[in-house]
């Protein structure tokens, strides 16, 4: 019997792509670069599953290249901002995603993030670099404590929940955040507090981003939000680019508003050499590592083919993505 051929946008880990070869007629997209617009619209004709990664736009243009055959969209994240969801439902496509496995690795990102901007390591390690570093400095390299300060978490989900665990646990901070809903198990558990956003903003010393990109998150942090922040705190942001207005930032960032921000993601993605970002000692910057551990790409990987695979048989998807 012919195996129903699949497209996979980018070589994922092994264990993902042996599990497809399997039962499936796989067209792998070689090469290190996602694939061109042409090459996705080119490699997904006739296909009955695609596996995306979170840097294809898969839209109505995708399905109506795919054909009546297309089944299962299967995204190589937890995050699916890159696929018009409702447009798949609208045409009985079924989406699925990655979660849970990539939440340890992502929330050791966030904290990674946050401790390296609270205690000024990009401008230490260049200082270094570049031959600054004469002697012990008692006044030098000065960055802010973490004991006892207020951690506001925006989206308290399972990744903004990993956050909060370490650093109320290791840290004894305090814990206020925002979700759709009040987790009151949390409120209970660590004296944690559901609050509007501009309050969240106005007393944190620490604010992490956790929240899903959609039209609500869109620009949720812009300039309004930032100037509600203490001057003395940090922004970290491991969420999407598009959560924050990047230009608002880079002026709070250069004009005192802020001490410093941490950013695994930002827009677009890679950041042009050029964008004013790179030239503050208070932010930094990693090219979006959330989840790049061995473990959390492997399972990724594994998860994302078992959606395929569940998609083509017709059969529910183990982690199905709805709008
Ligand atoms: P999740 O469990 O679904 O958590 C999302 C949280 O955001 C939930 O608490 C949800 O509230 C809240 N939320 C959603 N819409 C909101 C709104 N309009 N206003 C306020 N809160 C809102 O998702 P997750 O697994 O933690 O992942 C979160 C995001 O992180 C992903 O969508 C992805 O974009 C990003 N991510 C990035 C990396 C990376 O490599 N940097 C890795 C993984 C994920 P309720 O709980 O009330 O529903
Ligand atoms: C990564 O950003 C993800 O959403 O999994």
């Amino acid at each position: 019997m012919t195996k129903p051929p699949i497209y996979v946008a980018r070589k994922i880990p092994e264990v993902g792509l042996e599990l497809l070869r399997q039962q499936t007629q796989l067209r792998l997209h070689e090469g290190n670069m996602p694939p061109t617009r042409e090459e996705l619209l080119r490699g997904i004709a006739g296909c009955v599953g695609i596996l995306s990664l979170l840097s294809d736009r898969i839209d109505s243009e995708v399905f109506d290249a795919a054909g009546s055959d297309l089944k299962v969209v299967s995204n190589f994240a937890v995050g699916t901002n890159n696929i018009d969801i409702a447009e798949a439902e609208r045409r009985g496509i079924a989406v699925g995603n990655t979660p849970d496995v990539l939440t340890d690795a992502t929330a050791d990102i966030a904290v990674s993030l946050l401790l390296a901007v609270a205690r000024r390591m990009k401008q230490g390690a260049r200082d270094v670099e570049g031959g600054q570093w004469k002697t012990w400095e008692p006044r030098g390299w000065i960055g802010l404590d973490l004991a006892e300060k207020t951690l506001g978490i925006v989206g308290m989900g399972r990744i903004g929940e990993a956050v909060a665990r370490r650093l109320w646990g290791g840290w004894q901070l305090k814990i206020v955040y925002t979700a759709r809903q009040p987790k009151l198990e949390l409120d209970s558990r660590w004296g944690a507090r559901h609050v509007e956003l501009p309050e969240l903003l106005a007393t944190s010393d620490f604010v992490s981003l956790h929240v899903p990109l959609t039209p609500a998150t869109h620009h949720l942090i812009d300039a309004r939000a930032l100037s509600l922040m203490k001057p003395t705190s940090v922004l970290i942001n491991t969420a999407r680019g598009e959560v924050v207005e990047q230009d608002a930032l880079v002026e709070a960032l250069r004009g005192g508003g802020l001490f410093g921000a941490g950013l695994d993601v930002c827009t677009p993605e890679p950041l042009p050499l050029d964008s004013p970002l790179l030239q503050l000692d208070n932010c930094l910057i990693l090219p979006h590592i959330g989840s790049a551990t061995v473990d959390a790409r492997n399972a990724m990987a594994e998860r994302a083919a078992n959606n395929l695979l569940a998609g083509i048989r017709g059969e529910p998807l183990p982690f199905p993505v709805r709008s």
